[in-house]
């Protein structure tokens, strides 16, 4: 292995350990997806002890140190950089022994800031030198650790439960929005969080998961905290609310529309609000936003609204996150588009479907999220089924 080849398999390790730690951030470390990226990262170290007798990694401020030079840092370094520091790893050594057992502790402990000195011990494969963080542990971050698969069904059944006219539980739901507002604040890529569709029964609950999952980025991104970014994120997760009362051979009709369903379709944000309206501890915001969510910025969609009509920011957002969602998995005339092209559609709705402002800060921040995926990830997001998304 050449010098270039060698810095690159490096950096691919490094990637693997990122996205592996952005993994645990939203699922535990037992999880399926976690297992995938974690062996990735196992295999790259392997590959490199057939280069070196041991891989060490220097962590030196906000860069990672190979052989004493940093290396090209991009956004995934980065937040790996700073998972080292905030757990107070000064270098981590990877010998030809590290076992999977080592590697899971490690990721473990680096996750939740942990006793890292349980790696003084010279008969393990992995050595670390680590500074002390007074207070370290106060400042220990609650992570989403609990989207296992029997949580997803539990919230599907919540939100079939919708279509019975049964109360909401708006504790659940709010939950799920503070846990991935928790697991985003720990360094984890939302594009990361995003759920793929696998059965179209499955669509309008992991649809309305994603959108809440885009509003709390842009909430982020836009500098919004607290209470706003939780109401940000349940208005995401309940704007098509009003879909569990259109029939369901409409909502999961895999081709286009008639006009007669089309008309049934487009009831679902009046009855969506009315819905909300009744229910417990439901944000005013999310009440608004799924009345106005199809209203569009240029106010051409539906409802009709009377003039002078004043969207809420919060439906604005939504519509971005919403339209979003639905490129990414619309696939009846069209092959699935990959992000840059996703992209550029929505700037050319900029200033006319969708606000112009909003969309450019989103797009800025899909882009820079979208390096930190891992080479077909965005493919892994698309469903196998064509659907009608809007
Ligand atoms: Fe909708
Ligand atoms: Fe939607």
């Amino acid at each position: 292995m050449n010098r270039d080849n060698l810095i690159q398999a490096v950096l691919d390790a490094l990637h693997s350990l990122a996205q592996t730690l952005s993994m645990v951030s939203l699922y535990s470390l037992d999880h399926p997806h976690v297992h995938t990226f974690k062996t990735n990262f196992m295999k790259s170290i392997r590959l490199l002890h057939g280069e070196l007798p041991e891989l060490s990694i220097i962590v030196f401020n906000n860069d990672l140190l190979f052989e004493g030079k940093p290396l090209a840092g991009d956004l995934s370094l980065k937040r790996l950089c700073k998972s080292f520091n905030k757990a107070g790893v000064e270098h981590v050594t990877f010998k030809p022994g590290v076992t999977d057992t080592d590697i899971s502790e490690f990721i473990s402990l680096l996750h939740n800031c942990g006793d890292l000195s349980v790696f003084k011990n010279d008969n393990r494969g992995l050595k670390l030198g680590m500074v002390n963080i007074p207070g370290a542990d106060s400042e220990m971050i609650a992570s989403y650790n609990d989207l296992t698969q029997d949580r997803l069904q539990g919230l599907q059944n919540l939100y079939n439960a919708m279509s019975t006219r049964e109360p909401l539980d708006s504790k659940q739901l709010m939950s799920l929005v503070g846990g991935f507002i928790a697991a985003f604040r720990n360094e984890c890529n939302p594009l990361m969080a995003l759920i793929p569709i696998r059965k179209m029964d499955e669509y309008t609950f992991t649809h309305s998961v994603n959108v809440g999952i885009l509003n709390i980025a842009q909430g982020m991104s836009l500098g919004i905290s607290g209470e706003l970014l939780n109401d940000l994120g349940m208005a995401g997760m309940l704007h098509d609310a009003g879909k569990m009362f259109v029939d369901m051979a409409i909502i999961q009709k895999p081709g286009m529309l008639t006009d007669e369903e089309f008309e049934m379709m487009k009831t679902h944000p009046v009855r969506g609000a009315q819905y909300l309206m009744g229910q417990e501890g439901i944000p005013k915001l999310a009440v608004i936003t799924a009345f106005e969510h199809h209203m569009r910025y240029d106010l051409h969609g539906y409802p009709a609204t009377p003039s002078g009509w004043s969207l809420n920011l919060c439906s604005q957002m939504t519509m971005i996150s919403d339209t979003f969602d639905a490129l990414r998995t619309k696939r009846v005339y069209k092959d699935p588009w990959d992000l840059p092209k996703i992209c550029g559609h929505m700037l050319t709705l900029a200033g006319g479907q969708l606000n112009r402002d909003l969309t450019y800060n989103f797009i800025k921040l899909i882009t820079e999220m979208g390096q930190d995926l891992p080479p077909g990830q965005m493919d892994d997001l698309m469903p196998a089924k064509e659907c009608y998304c809007e």
